[in-house]
C-alpha cells in the first residue's frame, strides 16, 4: 500500500475525531453555562444555579422511559451543574459558614454526598427501568429540600452576618471557582 493510499485511509477516521473531540468540547462548555451563566451577588447566582437544575431535572422525569437518550443527556447535564455548584459551595460558601461558628455545614456535606450517590445510582440504571423514576423522585425531594434550606436559612444567616466587603469577596470566589470547572 502507497503511503498516499495509507494518508487517504487515515484522513476520514481522523477528521471526525477532530470534529467529534470539538462537538465535545463545545457541549461541556455550553453544559457549563447552562448552569452558570448568571451574574449577581453570591446568595442569587446559587439560588438561579438551583433552579436551573430543578428545571432540568423537571423536564428529565418528564421525559417518557423510551427516550432514553434525551434522559441520560438531561441527566449528565444535571450532573455537570450540581458538581460545579456543589464544589463551588464547598470551596467558598460552606468554609465562610464554618467560620461563623457551629456545625450547621456538616448536614449540608451530607445531603451533597446523598446527592451524589442517587446521581450515581441513576447513571448506572439503564434509563428506561422503572426504578430510573423512583430514583429521580428520591433526588428531587432531597433536592428540594436542601435547596429550600439553603435559600431560606443558611444563605441569609451568613450574608447578614458578613459585612459587605465580606460578601464581595465571596462572590468573587465564588466565580473564580466556577471559571475554574467550567
Ligand atoms: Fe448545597
Ligand atoms: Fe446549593
Amino acid at each position: 500500500m502507497s503511503d498516499r493510499t495509507t494518508r487517504r485511509r487515515w484522513r476520514g477516521p481522523l477528521a471526525l475525531g477532530f470534529a467529534l473531540g470539538l462537538g465535545l468540547v463545545h457541549l461541556r462548555k455550553l453544559l457549563a453555562q447552562g448552569a452558570s451563566a448568571v451574574a449577581g451577588p453570591w446568595d442569587q447566582v446559587l439560588a438561579a444555579e438551583h433552579k436551573v437544575v430543578m428545571s432540568l431535572l423537571d423536564r428529565a422525569m418528564d421525559t417518557p422511559p423510551q427516550a432514553r437518550l434525551r434522559r441520560k443527556l438531561l441527566l449528565a447535564k444535571i450532573e455537570w451543574g450540581l458538581s460545579k455548584h456543589a464544589y463551588a459551595e464547598e470551596t467558598v460558601i460552606y468554609p465562610a459558614l464554618r467560620a461563623l461558628g457551629g456545625a450547621g455545614e456538616k448536614s449540608l456535606f451530607d445531603d451533597h454526598a446523598e446527592i451524589k450517590i442517587l446521581l450515581a445510582s441513576l447513571r448506572d440504571r439503564p434509563a428506561d427501568h422503572p426504578d430510573w423514576i423512583e430514583d429521580a423522585r428520591a433526588l428531587k425531594a432531597l433536592l428540594e429540600t436542601h435547596m429550600a434550606e439553603e435559600e431560606a436559612t443558611v444563605f441569609p444567616r451568613l450574608r447578614s452576618a458578613l459585612p459587605e466587603a465580606q460578601n464581595l469577596r465571596l462572590t468573587t470566589l465564588l466565580n473564580a471557582q466556577s471559571i475554574r470547572l467550567a
